[in-house]
């Protein structure tokens, strides 16, 4: 009641401490309270149930739903200990397909929340322990799982993430828990020559964003690496090195390539797949073309209405076919998205909606076919 109270003064405008006063008239800890409702109001985006429980740290890193729910749909009817689970949103989503789930975490106040998120989800077969991962009592009741899970926390920041800086470290976990199957939720940034080859490197994207990489072991292990594009379930993998071709001329179509292809390496798969031709590649914006319109869950679309080097004759075109807004697709000076965004919308009185890309030199207006 008292978090549903204090979500409601958020969201009103109300001041901190004006909030906290109120809270404290009740005889709760304010701080946790207000902690959980603010919590509340940024989990919309990543969970369709609203009474979850949550510190700042543990709604960051939580598993988002859709990646939950689809990583237990792969892995279904094992018993599975989540030695590292947070607010317990992957060991909830696990207990939905596997008919026991054990979570364990470091920090009591996220145990307690990851008991009440099971409740709200209704989830069974799932208990959750306090207590470090490496403590003898609870390597010995872990161990009796058939799957080590591991989603370690990490360092705010970082130059470069490895396996060792990861809390708990996997390696640790594989020196202490030795030879079985695990699977680890990993840092997708973290360079695949430092993970072991006999993994398998799943990178799984949420609205064409990448969100995690996690490697499978063992049995567990199907592919050398895959990309899995969230909603659509849309996935590719590959054993075999990723020839490509880069094309210089664009063609009807032009599409944001999802960011998973991409980190997985598979840009050549996704391009024997569907016939597209890449024409620029990188980590933040992969771009392809092809000439008649391609569905896949990897490409976001649009159709060339446009071409031109120079932006005041794409501008006169675009004033022609109606636009009103334009999106930027292309790399500009940190700050002036805007400003140059709004210097192009003054010229236009449309009412289409539509994107400018900048594809090697040439602007590229096109119009969103989805
Ligand atoms: C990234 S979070 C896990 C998020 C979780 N998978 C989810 O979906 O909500 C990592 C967690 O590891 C826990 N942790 C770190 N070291 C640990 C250890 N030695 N034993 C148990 N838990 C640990 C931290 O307290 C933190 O809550």
């Amino acid at each position: 009641m008292a978090v549903r109270e204090c979500e409601a003064l958020i969201r009103r405008g109300y001041r901190r401490e004006i909030i906290l006063k109120k809270i404290r008239k009740y005889g709760y800890d304010g701080e946790e309270i207000f902690e959980i409702a603010r919590c509340r109001i940024k989990a919309r985006e990543k969970f369709s149930i609203h009474n979850l429980y949550f510190d700042e740290y543990g709604l960051r890193y939580s598993t988002p739903e859709l990646i939950g729910q689809y990583r237990a749909e792969r892995i279904r009817g094992y018993t599975i200990a989540d030695i590292s689970c947070g607010v317990g949103m992957q060991a909830i989503f696990f207990s939905f397909t596997n008919p026991s789930v054990l979570g364990v975490d470091i920090d009591e106040r996220r145990i307690r929340y990851a008991r009440l998120n099971a409740r709200a989800y209704n989830a069974k077969n799932i208990e959750f322990i306090v207590g470090d991962c490496f403590s003898p009592d609870i390597m010995e009741k872990a161990k009796k799982y058939d799957i080590i899970f591991s989603d370690p926390a990490r360092k705010e920041s970082e130059k470069e993430r490895k396996l060792e800086t990861l809390i708990p470290s996997p390696l640790k976990i594989l020196e202490k828990y030795g030879e079985r199957e695990y699977i680890f939720d990993l840092p997708p940034q973290i360079s695949r020559e430092k993970l072991p080859q006999d993994w398998e490197k799943e990178y799984i994207s949420l609205n064409g964003r990448i969100k995690r990489l996690t490697a499978y072991t063992g049995n567990l292990r199907i592919w050398d690496r895959c990309a899995v594009s969230l909603p659509s379930k849309d996935r590719v993998c590959g054993y075999e090195d990723d020839d490509f071709t880069l094309e210089n001329e664009l063609s009807n179509y032009v599409y944001l390539v999802d960011e998973s292809i991409y980190y997985a390496s598979l840009l050549g798969v996704l391009e024997r797949r569907t016939g597209i031709k890449y024409l620029q590649t990188g980590k933040r914006r992969t771009l392809a073309t092809s000439s008649s319109l391609v569905e896949s869950g990897f490409l976001k679309p649009y159709r060339v209405i446009c071409e031109d080097k120079n932006l005041e004759s794409i501008i006169s075109c675009l004033r022609k076919h109606d636009a009103g807004k334009v999106t930027l697709i292309m790399a500009v000076e940190p700050g002036k998205y805007w400003k140059i965004r709004r210097a192009i919308e003054e010229k236009l009185k449309g009412k289409r909606k539509m994107v400018l890309f900048k594809i090697n030199d040439i602007f590229v207006a096109g119009e969103n076919v989805t």
